[in-house]
């Protein structure tokens, strides 16, 4: 096995291991290195997720591990997400404000596509814009 490609990182959060399907599946299509996002806050069970849904609600930063990787030396951002059906125009826009920086893809996958494998023919071909 050679050497990743540097020029690309994946950097992810997943709660129930659908996001981190598709980062892992981007890593491997770009040969790059990947890194997970870890939220310092317990979410577990019941209360996890209503908290989870009234700081969304909310729009509450969190506290999370400090990454492995200095991301300031990577130029340029895409983003990517999983979702149930909407909302990915709004929180592309807000990650685009935080990070301030034009992403160079913005993409969103359905749950049920990840889970049943339906994403990657769209994902290979959103990955050769890049
Ligand atoms: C833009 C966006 C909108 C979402 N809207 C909802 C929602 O309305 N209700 C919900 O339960 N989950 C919502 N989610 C979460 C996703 O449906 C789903 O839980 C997510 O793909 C799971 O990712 P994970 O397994 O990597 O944690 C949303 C996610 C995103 C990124």
């Amino acid at each position: 096995m050679g050497q990743n490609n540097k020029n690309f990182l994946v950097v992810y959060f997943s709660h129930t291991g659908t996001t981190k399907i598709l980062a892992e599946k981007i890593a491997e299509i770009l040969s790059c290195d990947i890194e997970e996002i870890i939220e310092l806050k317990e979410r577990k069970g019941l209360l996890g997720f209503l908290k989870s849904g009234f700081d969304a609600a909310k729009e509450k930063f969190t506290e999370i591990k400090p990454l492995k990787t200095n991301i300031e030396k990577y130029e340029s951002v895409s983003f990517f997400c999983t979702m149930g059906g909407v909302g990915d125009k709004k929180f592309f826009s807000k990650l685009e404000s935080l990070c301030n920086k034009k992403p160079v893809i913005c993409a969103s996958f359905k749950k049920l596509d990840i889970v049943s494998g339906r994403y990657i023919e769209k994902l290979k071909e959103l990955l050769k814009t890049l």
